[in-house]
Order: structure tokens, then C-alpha cells, then sequence
């Protein structure tokens, strides 16, 4: 399962890719506006830090507005890919973008019914967010389920990307059912490496070394 980092934040995005283990990035108009910086030159600074996708979104509602911009956003770098959301217009725009060789990411996918549909318009990747289910008492690691199964009975290559992950468990639910793709906020991508018994177990075995090499 591939790893990307879901911020905005230079510094968060710096620290993630000197982990060695970074895929790529994705954004978001709330995460961008916690920066206050200015959209396109914040988006080349972050694909000059990473290499893999770096997923940028549209602001237009309106399927000629969002391919519109789409196209002026793809031209920051080849590694950016254009988010649009998963309504009537997004669907729209994304198969006017794959028309055009311009890879998208399908955002805010609640139902299986939309991952369907921007798979068959030719999206790159589709983002289903399950903490925002979870928030309402859904379930959402099901619909990464359910999707996986649609997208394999009938070979689409969307590829899935969990979004709106909130802790560890979130992150290891999703690699189960098979999602190829994680984004999560960097505070989770550093507890995915912690564990208590492991900070015990290292503390016993140096204390012991230590004791050793006292005694010699
Ligand atoms: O990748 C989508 C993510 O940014 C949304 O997360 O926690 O706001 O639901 P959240």
C-alpha cells in the first residue's frame, strides 16, 4: 500500500519525505488555508520536496470551471494531480481531464455508486473518505470494501485512496481491505511506528548492556 501524506504543510511534508517511505501528497482547500499561503507557488514548493503525486484541488462547481482550472493547475508540475469532488460536474470534469491525459483524484466518495462511475471516466485515483462515515455511526472501512470488490469483479485501474484517516487502527483497517493507497495527516504516519512495549523492551535491553559493560 502506497503512503501519502494528507497536509499542506511544508514542514510536515519535508519531515514525512525524509522518512524514506513517502509515496506522495494530498491537499485539500481547508489544508491549503491553514497556511495562508498562496495556492500555485505553495503547490511548486511542495512538488519540489516530492516527487510522487501531489494531489491539488479545484474551487469551481461547475464541470467547464473545473476542468478549466485542472488544466491551469497541471501546469505547476508533472506530478500534480487533479482533485475534483464527487458530484454530477466532478464527473464531468474528471473524463474531460483523462480525455486529455491529465490524471485526477476523485474526492468526498461516500458510496460505492460514485467510486463506480469516475472509474469508468477514467479517474487516477478515488478517495473515500471513512473517518467523516465513522463521524455519523457508517461504517467506512466497508465502503473500502465494497469498492475493492467492484473494482476487481470488473478490472477498473482506479486506484483507492483512503482518506480522512484519524488514527493507526484506521490505517491497518484500510491495508486489509485492500485499499492501494493511504493518506494520512502526519501525526498519525508517526504513531504508526510507536509502541509502548517496544520503548520498554529497548530501555531493558540497554540497561542490561549497560550493566555488562560495567561489569567487565
Ligand atoms: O484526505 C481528506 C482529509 O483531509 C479529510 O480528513 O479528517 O478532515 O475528515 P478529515
Amino acid at each position: 500500500m502506497d503512503i501519502y501524506v494528507d497536509t499542506a504543510n511544508l514542514d510536515e511534508i519535508r519531515q514525512a519525505a525524509d522518512l524514506g517511505i513517502l509515496d506522495g501528497v494530498t491537499t485539500n482547500p481547508s489544508l491549503v488555508a491553514k497556511e495562508g499561503a498562496e495556492f500555485h507557488p505553495h503547490l511548486a514548493k511542495i512538488c519540489e520536496i516530492v516527487s510522487g503525486p501531489v494531489s491539488a484541488e479545484v474551487t469551481a462547481t461547475d464541470a467547464a470551471g473545473m476542468a478549466s482550472q485542472g488544466e491551469e493547475l497541471s501546469r505547476i508540475a508533472s506530478n500534480i494531480v487533479i482533485k475534483c469532488p464527487c458530484t454530477v460536474a466532478g464527473l464531468k470534469a474528471c473524463k474531460a481531464l483523462a480525455d486529455k491525459e491529465i490524471r485526477t483524484n476523485m474526492t468526498l466518495c461516500f458510496q460505492p455508486s460514485q467510486a463506480w462511475l469516475v472509474a469508468k471516466a477514467g479517474a487516477f485515483l478515488v478517495s473515500p473518505f471513512l473517518g467523516r462515515i465513522d463521524d455519523i455511526s457508517g461504517d467506512g472501512v466497508e465502503l473500502i470494501h465494497q469498492i475493492r470488490q467492484i473494482y476487481d469483479n470488473y478490472g477498473y485501474e482506479t486506484k483507492i485512496l483512503a482518506a480522512s484517516l484519524r488514527h493507526p487502527k484506521h490505517v491497518v483497517d484500510v491495508a486489509l481491505a485492500g485499499a492501494d493507497v493511504a493518506t494520512i495527516p502526519f501525526g498519525v504516519i508517526k504513531q504508526l511506528m510507536n509502541h509502548p512495549l517496544t520503548d520498554i523492551g529497548l530501555s531493558k535491553f540497554l540497561a542490561d548492556w549497560e550493566r555488562l559493560q560495567a561489569s567487565q
